[in-house]
């Protein structure tokens, strides 16, 4: 039986009487590192360190470190669950280690369990717990037993822990969406197999040739044309294709949203929440008729992201302005069309972000729905009349969707719903519109194999 004892630390190398038989693997000790870190509740250093050059090490690590960060609920519950624990609780630095071991031996086929064993265990002593190496040891020996006699069973645990999410976010999928819906989306979470790109060209298949030759695999959208679908992001984003503008990383649904809201931009047409310019460098290129177009961010340097992203893309750039779109400096009657991608709980996003399952607090929606208020009354305060609100989030919480739109109709009574289903399907879209339209006409896709939650919504000004 393994034991939980409290290990005492000791300085790294200070006469430690555990010395490694061989240097520990610099990319598990980089991600250990890194997911205690955050943890701690500091930043998620998602990008590898300069110190591990390789290709193959920088993508193990990101492996390790995102991998740790998505599945933290369970293998939380796994280490104590295979540690028996007793009265003591592991340092939460030893108990990191056990779980960067068992997340190789449970998800990581690719890594043999004896190295993802032997090279865990080593780094015990880099973190000054040497003397923890056999319980470290231990766990992941029980653990690599129970797996190879099929014992673990991951399908009895609830679906919260299973797919390590907090209880709030999946109650509350639960209610709004059903159960088979919320389990779905749950998988779907835990289920990020690349990074998907918009195609600046006249077709896909151009890009994903050029990328081919820079030895980058790229699978087209199943259902967005314009899209291709990258696991190497690593290589994807130091490619020439990339830096050439080929190519933008963009969510396969928001090239489809901003494609099918496209046509209806005339006149000035305000992007209000603009950066890092995902939407508005697309509506420069897709945007028809007199329609021009003005980025609008809070934060100046998001305003700069902005301006690289024309820069790369070799776009002319629109007119950008850093102002809040809660209060914009605009004259009223000026903007024949407002897009409010606002910020939100971002739980839609949850597939490519992770950490976000543990940083978003169910108190925050009150205050992003807040926030998006004002911005809608204040859009609604400038739109010209016959003019259109494009309203959009990549949240899965009602409160920031219909709800939002219900409570803004109920008080705007000279704005109407578009539906989505009144306008022609983007030429971009592979397949059934009707899937992604709502029961009132809104656009909704959720977290699924192929593409992240959106929520969209077109608000039209009557014509005075
Ligand atoms: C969801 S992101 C927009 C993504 C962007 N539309 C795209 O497609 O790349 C929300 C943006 O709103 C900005 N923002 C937040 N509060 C704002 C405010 N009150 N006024 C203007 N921009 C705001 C944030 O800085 C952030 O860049």
């Amino acid at each position: 039986m393994t034991h939980a004892p409290a290990f005492r630390r000791r300085s790294a190398g200070k006469g430690s009487p555990a010395r490694p038989i061989q240097p520990p693997d610099p990319v598990r000790l980089a991600a250990v590192e890194a997911y205690l870190e955050f943890d701690r509740g500091g930043a998620l250093r998602d990008v590898p360190p300069e110190g591990l050059p390789s290709p193959v090490d920088r993508r193990l690590y990101s492996q390790l470190l995102l991998g740790m960060v998505r599945h933290k609920r369970y293998l939380e519950a796994e280490v104590t669950r295979l540690s028996h624990r007793g009265a003591r609780r592991p340092q939460r630095a030893v108990a990191a280690l056990a779980m960067l071991g068992l997340f190789q031996l449970r998800f990581l086929s690719a890594v043999p369990a004896h190295a993802a064993v032997f090279e865990t265990v080593q780094i015990a002593p880099r973190l000054g717990y040497g003397r923890a190496k056999g319980w470290v040891n231990g766990v992941l020996r029980t653990a690599q037993r129970e797996l190879d006699s099929g014992a673990a069973d991951p399908g009895t645990l609830p679906l919260a822990v299973r797919t390590s999410h907090p209880d709030w976010m999946v109650e509350r999928w639960r209610e709004r969406y059903g159960e088979e819906a919320c389990r779905a989306i749950c998988e779907a979470n835990n289920r990020f197999a690349g990074t998907t790109v918009r195609c600046e060209g006249p077709d896909a298949e151009g890009a994903a040739a050029r990328l081919s030759a820079e030895g980058i695999a790229a699978e087209p959208h199943p259902r967005v044309r314009s899209a291709l679908v990258v696991e190497q992001t690593g290589a994807l984003l130091r490619s020439t294709t990339f830096r050439d503008g080929a190519v933008y990383v963009q969510d396969a649904a928001s090239q489809l949203l901003t494609a099918w809201v496209a046509p209806l931009l005339e006149g000035w047409a305000i992007d209000g929440c603009a950066a890092p310019g995902g939407k508005l460098t697309q509506l420069v290129r897709e945007a028809t008729g007199t329609a021009r177009l003005v980025g609008i961010d809070r934060h100046l340097e998001r305003i700069g992201m902005i301006r690289e992203n024309f820069d790369r893309l070799r776009q002319t750039p629109t007119p950008l302005l850093v102002a809040d779109a809660e209060r914009l400096p605009l004259q009223p009657g000026s903007p024949g069309t407002i897009l409010l991608d606002v910020p939100c709980m971002s739980t839609g996003m949850i597939r490519k972000y992770p950490e976000l399952k543990w940083r978003k607090r169910p108190s925050d929606i009150a205050a992003y729905a807040e926030a998006q208020r004002a911005m809608l009354a204040e859009a609604a305060r400038l739109l010209k009349p016959g003019g259109c609100i494009l309203y959009s989030t990549c949240s899965l919480e009602p409160e920031e969707n219909e709800g939002q739109i219900a409570a803004f109709l109920e008080v705007h009574r000279g704005f109407q719903r578009v539906s989505f289903g009144g306008l022609a399907p983007p030429a971009v879209l592979a397949g059934q519109a009707e899937a992604q339209i709502t029961e009132r006409g809104d656009f909704q896709t959720l977290p699924g194999a192929d593409w992240m939650g959106l929520y969209g919504a077109i608000l039209r000004k009557r014509a005075e």
